[in-house]
């Protein structure tokens, strides 16, 4: 079977060895170092504030086209202090790395990647969203069974995820899990930006993901799974010693109609395809 039908057959395509991991381990020790030198006073008050959910809407609104970090649920104590150690307290960076770092603006423009997005069918690619995700030792928190397009819906086609792993991604450290052929199914909701400027689901269809069927997708460090916005997938909370660093890009297509009403809206950046570089 060749990748293509295999990715329309199973809704994710596993590739390994897609990166070197010298890459990954490059990676990886970018973005410890933008972590150290990431001052955490100034969007403390974010994470801390009572008007909670207002100010961390517009924060995420705004992560849109910034470098933005945040945090595990009750990273903070009452007084605002961090309970554990900044580095181990950061659940993900985003949205706008691989535009505005050009560690991150290289490694996710290679003529590798581009020749990928053509061959699953994007004839003009622009990467909309990326996230570097660190599922922390111990207290890496659970990612509910979810669809990408959910959060990122396009009138056609759909989006498609390109998850590297940076380390090895097993069963214990809270390795993906994915519902084989569950892209068929159609889309069960929308997260949309509404006119009160906060955000809602819109739900097609309230039926749970049938959890049974989920495979998990062990993969070694410098794997690439490359995921439709349709399939079902999750990952569970990470208990062990260890992190499951990975770093996510989404890709649309140019044709394709993209929404005002998601919540991510580019304003000032441009999104770009992987031609300009
Ligand atoms: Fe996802």
């Amino acid at each position: 079977m060749s990748r293509l039908s295999e990715f329309k057959e199973n809704g994710f395509l596993v590739l390994e060895d897609f990166v070197s991991k010298e890459a990954c381990d490059e990676l990886r020790s970018h973005m410890l170092k933008m972590i150290s030198s990431f001052d955490i006073e100034g969007i403390r008050a974010i994470f801390t504030t009572n008007e909670q959910s207002r100010v961390t809407d517009d924060y995420f609104f705004a992560s849109s086209e910034k470098i933005s970090f945040f945090f595990e649920e009750n990273a903070f104590d009452k007084t605002g202090q961090l309970c554990q150690s900044k580095e181990l307290s950061i659940n993900k960076v985003g949205h706008a790395l691989h535009d505005l770092d050009p560690v991150f603006k290289n490694f996710s423009r290679t003529n590798k990647l581009a020749n990928l997005a053509l061959e699953l069918g994007l004839t003009s690619p622009l990467l909309i969203q990326s996230m570097y995700i660190f599922k922390q030792p111990f207290i890496g928190g659970e990612v509910n069974c979810h669809q990408d397009s959910t959060f990122l819906y396009t009138e056609m086609g759909n989006v498609i995820g390109f998850w590297f792993a940076l380390e090895d991604a097993t069963k214990s450290n809270g390795c993906l899990w994915a519902i084989p052929g569950g892209h068929k199914l159609g889309l069960k909701s929308r997260f949309i930006r509404n006119e009160k400027n906060t955000t809602e689901f819109q739900v097609f269809d309230d039926s749970k993901f049938d959890l049974s069927k989920l495979v998990p997708l062990e993969v070694e460090k410098g794997s690439l799974i490359v995921l439709d916005g349709l399939l079902p997938h999750l990952s569970y909370a990470n208990e062990s010693p260890n992190s499951r660093h990975a770093y996510v890009l989404h890709l649309i297509d140019d044709s394709w109609h993209y929404p005002k009403n998601n919540w991510l809206v580019r304003k000032t950046l441009p999104l770009e395809g992987f031609s300009n570089y």
